[in-house]
C-alpha cells in the first residue's frame, strides 16, 4: 500500500487511472528542498505552541538535515506511487522518525504547503535568472564599449533611416534587460508573502504563528487572508509575464543576430563555438542559438497565457486545477537557464565587420534628415526644409547618384537655400556627433550611457 496523506473515509484506494492523473511527484519533486525548509519552519512553530517537545524538535531538525543533504546529493528519490512531493517527504519522515513524523502536518494542508513551496522556489529561481541576465548585459556592454564610435546604418521599417553608433544599437538591449531585472526584483517584493498557516482555506484552530514561520523562511510578511493565501497565483502569472517579456527581448536580440549574420548584411561573424553546420550543405554556418531563443520565446508566451486561462473562472479557494501551475513554470526556468548562457556566449565571442557597417551607414540617403536640419538652422521652416531635402533625394534617385554627388548648380537649382555650405553636414561622422543631446547617438553620449549602465549591471 502506498503512503497516502488521506484515506480514512475511503473503502479503498483510487483507481489506477485516477492515481495516474492525480500524481505530480514526477515534476514537483524539484520543490523538495523548499518543502523541507518549510517543514522545519513549521516544526519550530509547533514547538513554540508546545505541540512538540524540545527533544522532538531536535530529532525532526536532524532528520530534515539528513533528508536535505540526500535531496541535494540526488541520493533520495521519491517512490513512483507517491502522490506528490508533500506525500514523499512525509513518508520519508515517517520512515526515519516513526510516529513523530506523523505530527508535522498538524495545522498544515498541502494547500498552504504547495503555495509556500512554490513561492520559495520561484524567489530562488528569480535570483538565478537575474544573475544570468547580468552576464548577458555584461557581454553586450563589452561589445558596445568596443563599438561606441563605430558608425552603422540605423533602421526604421527595416529601411535605412539615419546613421547610428553601433554601440548605441547594442546598448539598447542592455536597457531592455535592465527593465527585466527591475521587474523581477519588483516582483520579488510582492512574492515575499508567506501563505503558511492558511491551512486548507480558513487558518488553523491550533496556536500557530504565521509571522514567525514567514520570517523563518525569509518572507517579508505573512498573508492576511487565508482564502487568498491558498488561491492566489498572481505571483506565478506575474513571474511568467516577467519571463515572457525577457523572452521577447532575447528573441528580438536573436532576430537581429540572424539578420546581421546573413550574407546580405554580413555585419557579424559568429565564433565557430556558437554556430552550427548543415547536414547537407558543407558551407553553412547557422546562427542556431539566436534562432532557438527566438523560437523559445513563443513557448514562454504560451506558458503565460496558459496560466491565465487556468486561473480564469476558477472558484476560490484551492482547486486541483492549481496543480497545473507548476510544469509551465519549471519549463520556463529550464529554457531560460539553457538559453541565457548560450546567447551570452554568442554575443561575447562574436566579431563585427565595422568597415562594412561604416560603408553602409550613409546608404539609402540616410543623411537627408541632416540636410533638412541644416536648412532649419539657416532659418528655413522644417516643412519647407523637408520638401527641399526630399527633392534632393529625388534628383539623386533619378540620376543614380548619392547626396554628396550633387553639384553646386544641382543644389542651387533645387533651392536657393542650398548653398555649398550644406556639404558640411554630409558626413556620417558629423551626423553622429551632432546628435549629442541626452539619449542621442553621439559617441561621447554613448560612452556616458555605457558608463551609467555598468554599475547597474554590476549590482545585479
Ligand atoms: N499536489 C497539489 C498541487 O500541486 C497539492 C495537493 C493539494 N491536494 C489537495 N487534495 N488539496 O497543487
Amino acid at each position: 500500500q502506498p503512503t497516502r496523506l488521506w484515506g480514512g473515509r475511503f473503502a479503498a484506494g483510487p483507481a489506477q487511472a485516477l492515481a495516474a492523473l492525480s500524481r505530480s511527484v514526477h515534476f514537483d519533486w524539484r520543490l523538495a528542498p523548499f518543502d523541507l525548509a518549510q517543514t522545519r519552519a513549521h516544526a519550530r512553530v509547533l514547538r513554540r505552541a508546545d505541540l512538540l517537545t524540545e527533544p522532538e524538535l531536535a530529532r525532526v531538525e536532524e532528520a530534515i538535515d539528513v533528508l536535505a543533504s540526500e535531496v541535494a546529493a540526488g541520493t533520495l528519490a521519491p517512490q513512483p506511487d507517491d502522490e506528490d512531493v508533500h506525500t514523499a517527504i512525509e513518508r520519508e519522515l515517517l520512515n526515519r522518525l516513526g510516529p513523530l513524523g506523523g505530527k508535522l502536518r498538524a495545522g498544515r494542508s498541502r494547500n498552504d504547503q504547495v503555495a509556500t513551496d512554490f513561492r520559495l522556489y520561484l524567489r530562488a529561481q528569480a535570483r538565478i535568472l537575474v544573475a544570468l541576465v547580468a552576464d548577458l548585459q555584461e557581454a553586450l556592454l563589452e561589445q558596445a564599449e568596443q563599438h561606441a564610435a563605430s558608425p552603422a546604418p540605423g533602421f526604421t521599417h527595416l529601411q535605412h533611416a539615419q546613421p547610428v553608433a553601433f554601440g548605441h544599437e547594442l546598448a539598447k538591449h542592455v536597457h531592455a534587460l535592465a527593465r527585466d531585472v527591475d521587474r523581477l526584483r519588483d516582483w520579488d517584493d510582492r512574492a515575499a508573502t508567506s501563505p503558511l498557516g492558511a491551512g486548507a482555506l480558513a487558518g488553523s484552530s491550533l496556536p500557530l504563528d504565521p509571522e514567525a514561520a514567514a520570517a523563518d523562511l525569509g518572507f517579508v510578511r505573512a498573508a492576511e487572508n487565508s482564502l487568498d493565501a491558498v488561491s492566489d497565483r498572481d505571483f506565478v502569472a506575474e513571474f511568467l509575464f516577467c519571463t515572457a517579456m525577457l523572452g521577447v527581448h532575447l528573441s528580438r536580440l536573436g532576430e537581429e543576430y540572424c539578420l546581421w549574420a546573413s550574407t546580405e548584411f554580413g555585419w557579424v561573424r559568429l565564433d565557430d563555438a556558437f554556430a552550427t553546420g548543415s547536414s547537407i550543405m558543407p558551407q553553412k554556418k547557422n546562427p542556431d542559438a539566436a534562432e532557438l531563443v527566438r523560437g523559445k520565446s513563443g513557448r514562454l508566451i504560451g506558458h503565460l497565457t496558459g496560466m491565465l486561462a487556468t486561473l480564469k473562472g476558477m472558484p476560490f479557494a484551492y482547486n486541483r486545477d492549481l496543480q497545473e501551475d507548476k510544469e509551465p513554470v519549471f519549463d520556463t526556468v529550464d529554457q531560460l537557464v539553457l538559453v541565457l548562457p548560450a546567447i551570452t556566449g554568442m554575443v561575447a565571442t562574436s566579431t563585427f565587420d565595422t568597415e562594412r557597417m561604416a560603408a553602409a551607414a550613409p546608404l539609402g540617403f540616410a543623411l537627408a534628415t541632416d540636410v533638412a536640419e541644416w536648412l532649419v538652422r539657416q532659418g528655413v521652416a522644417f516643412r519647407d526644409a523637408h520638401e527641399i531635402a526630399g527633392a534632393c533625394v529625388q534628383a539623386c534617385e533619378r540620376r543614380g547618384v548619392d547626396l554628396p554627388d550633387l553639384s553646386d548648380d544641382d543644389l542651387a537649382a533645387i533651392s536657393t537655400h542650398l548653398t555649398p555650405q550644406v556639404r558640411t553636414v554630409l558626413s556620417v561622422q558629423g551626423a553622429l556627433d551632432a546628435r549629442s543631446a541626452l539619449g542621442g547617438t553621439a559617441p561621447a553620449r554613448v560612452r556616458e550611457q555605457l558608463s551609467r549602465l555598468r554599475p547597474r549591471t554590476e549590482e545585479a
